[in-house]
């Protein structure tokens, strides 16, 4: 449909068939582009041409030059069309912060803006003007390498996080020089890939597909994001990149979405793999009229759709809408004023003092505190401490997955770290092997055992059929454990872990995901306490690898907790219920939770939910106050809770604040039995709590 923006029309008006077509082709430059191809206008968007996934190594410019140099070779074609650089900056560009899972559990998305905003900064100082980001795919099955990309399990959560790094990307305009145009993906599904086998196929009913996995692509979407990659599943039967009914009904239709799509790695291409297309042509037809208008490297579009549409067999205006979707996007971005990256930035911009220090913060505010027995941590009152396990010495492997642009000589290495955080007198013996740490147990006050999964054990296909550590780890602190030394064990992860026996062996245990370039320092300080873990669980810790997938907004089920237990949903041999639930996180103190208060028992409109939260204990510490509901009774079956709301508050000792969250009718809408979305009528539970399986309960009606 031709639009009312004048240079876009003016320019399709001028635009070849291939020309076009060009615009809707996103080139691999690692892979080696042709001069002639860019010159010819066949290209519209370039992946990895800055930065050492081209294969050059680090640049000190980050990359701007050799951007720059191929977009003087895209202006010198006819019609001077900008060329968009894209590339993976996902959780930091030099600066690595937390990956995304880590990031979910500091319930803190003003944070997470923050953390955005640095990553825009330094990635355009490095000639990119897009980033596949953020990820926004719900994850129930840990077993899924990439449940370490995202936000966790929960809609609202993601939904908030989604608006606040998009925000943080593209800041008010994207045209700004050091902002990117961000990518939500993978629209959408993706995280149903049964058994947790990445690209496996994936089945969802509507109501759960609206309700729970694209709350936070719709939340993107109305905070204004650019663009949306089309995911590999095959949802339902239609891969995601020929899906019609996502691409083009609910997102441009019901949302409104007037940026573009682009497919995922070769998804259409794939789509012949699938046994949707006969061949690449055909896919690529399929995959234009679902509404993806860039085909990433694949070339299929680039080789096929000028002669299906001579043939007849593509209408022109699809091919139309797709690049006035493309071409909206770079004008937005400012690709036709300011083509260019200017090489000086990168020594201004990348890894800035203050940028470290946001992600030391982050990296403090992302790890979860999952026990603590006896108040060991912080540890106070030690002289000799021992460290060991395979992460003593890391630095690269403290990033997590997609960090191609972060160096591991930037990092301090974990021991050195953790000598540098330790008070005066307190004396760190390190060990590198197993039974170098047990000789040198008795002789210490505690252990600090650092273990986990290496990076290459989460992210993109690293997916595991066996959630425990890796091989190895658990022995060594069954070992250690046996010497009668408190142990303190850390655990870096891309993923929860099923932990029961070493949970069961250690005094305390830490969670600290993979915390990025920072994370040995804030290691160091929440270990001596400088600083306090602040993490909550973004995502449910199963017990044991066969009980997942278990989330906290399940259904009840007609034989729920609580009924006769010989009939009750369970497996013989697990106690019915998660290892640590969703939300879950101690802190240096204790909260108690006090006087619910409703401003009303009826919802008209809204209502007001308050509670008293005390620091009940010594120390000063963080909490993060979660507002749960559960509608009784739905013309579809609800789920037993649904975090409607959170609030982090910082308490000193003995310190009382009363906590209020405004419910708004809005909020309790859900896809009802007629497939239509709003509320219902009846009665709902509502909790004021730590985690999603306590707090305080009150009721209230909706009329
Ligand atoms: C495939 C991944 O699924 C996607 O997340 C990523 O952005 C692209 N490759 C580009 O690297």
């Amino acid at each position: 449909m031709p639009t009312s923006e004048p240079r876009i029309e003016s320019l399709l008006a001028q635009m070849t068939l291939e020309e076009k077509v060009g615009q809707l082709n996103q080139m691999n430059a690692r892979a080696g582009v042709d001069p002639d191809l860019l010159r010819a206008g066949h290209v519209g968007s370039l992946f990895n041409a800055s930065g050492p996934l081209t294969g050059q190594g680090f640049s000190d410019s980050g990359g701007a030059e050799l951007a720059n140099q191929l977009q003087r070779l895209a202006l010198e074609a006819r019609l001077k069309i900008p060329l968009l650089f894209g590339r993976d900056v996902i959780h930091g560009f030099r600066t690595v912060f937390p990956i995304p899972l880590g990031q979910a559990a500091a319930f803190d998305p003003g944070l997470a803006q923050e953390a955005a905003v640095v990553a825009a900064r330094e990635a355009t100082a490095g000639g990119i003007k897009w980033t596949f980001a953020p990820m926004l795919d719900i994850a129930r099955d840990p077993r899924w390498g990439r449940i370490a990309e995202g936000n966790g399990e929960d809609p609202l959560l993601g939904a908030r996080l989604a608006e606040a790094i998009v925000r943080g990307l593209q800041g008010q305009r994207m045209s700004d020089p050091d902002k990117l145009v961000a990518c939500a993906k993978h629209f959408a599904g993706y995280g149903t890939a049964e058994g947790g086998r990445d690209y496996e196929s994936g089945e969802l009913s509507d109501p759960t597909l609206r309700d729970v996995y694209l709350a936070p692509f719709e939340s993107a979407v109305r905070a204004g994001v650019g663009t949306l990659m089309a995911a590999f599943v095959d949802l339902n039967g239609m891969p995601a990149t020929a899906n019609r009914y996502l691409l083009s009904d609910i997102l441009r239709g019901e949302w409104g979405f007037d940026g573009f799509v682009v497919s995922d790695w070769e998804s259409v291409g794939e789509l012949v793999h699938h046994g949707l297309a006969a061949d690449a042509a055909h896919a690529a037809r399929l995959a234009l009229h679902a509404g993806v208008d860039m085909d990433m490297v694949a070339g299929t579009y680039l080789d096929t759709l000028a002669g299906s549409v001579r043939a007849g067999l593509v209408p022109l205006a699809e091919v139309d809408d797709a690049v006035r979707r493309i071409l909206r996007i770079k004008h937005r971005a400012g690709l036709f004023e300011n083509p260019f990256t200017d090489p000086a930035r990168a020594a201004r911009d990348l890894l800035a003092p203050q940028a470290r220090e946001l992600a030391r913060r982050f990296a403090r505010e992302s790890m979860v505190l999952l026990k603590n027995e006896a108040d060991l941590l912080p540890l106070r009152d030690v002289r000799r401490v021992l460290v060991a396990g395979p992460f003593l010495h890391a630095r690269g492997e403290l990033f997590g997955t997609w960090t191609p642009d972060g160096r591991a000589d930037d990092v301090v290495p974990l021991d050195q770290a953790l000598r540098q955080a330790a008070p005066g007198g307190v004396a760190l013996w390190f060990a590198d092997y197993a039974d170098q740490a047990l000789h040198m147990t008795p002789a210490v006050d505690a252990v600090v055992l650092l273990m986990g999964e290496h990076p290459v054990r989460s992210g993109e296909n690293c997916n595991v059929s066996d959630l425990g550590l890796p091989p190895g780890q658990a022995e060594l602190l069954l070992a250690v454990a046996a010497l009668g030394k408190p142990v303190v064990l850390v655990v870096f992860a891309g993923r929860p872990l099923v932990l029961t026996r070493e949970v069961a062996q250690a005094q305390a245990v830490l969670y600290a995901w993979h915390p990025g370039l920072e994370g040995g320092a804030a290691l160091g300080e929440v270990l001596f306490g400088l600083a306090a873990p602040g993490g909550r669980l973004p995502v449910t810790f199963p017990r044991a690898t066969g009980q997942v997938p278990i989330y906290y907004n399940h259904k009840s089920s007609g034989r729920p907790i609580g009924s006769d237990p010989r009939f009750l949903t369970r497996y013989n041999d697990l106690i019915p219920a998660p290892f640590f639930p969703f939300g879950y996180g101690l802190a240096y103190t204790t909260f108690a939770y006090d006087n619910l208060r409703l401003s009303g028992d009826v919802l008209r409109g809204r209502l007001e939910i308050s509670a008293e939260v005390t620091n009940s204990g010594p120390r000063a510490g963080r909490e993060v106050v979660q507002l749960y509901v559960r509608d009784v009774v739905g013309s579809l079956t609800r789920p037993v809770r649904e975090l409607k709301d959170f609030q982090a508050l910082e308490l000193g000792p003995g310190e009382t604040r009363r906590v209020t969250f405004v419910l708004e009718e809005e909020q309790l809408a859900f896809t009802r039995a007629d497939g239509t979305r709003g509320v219902e009528p009846g009665t709902f539970h509502v909790w004021v709590a730590p985690h999603s399986q306590g707090g305080l309960r009150g009721e209230f009606v909706m009329p």
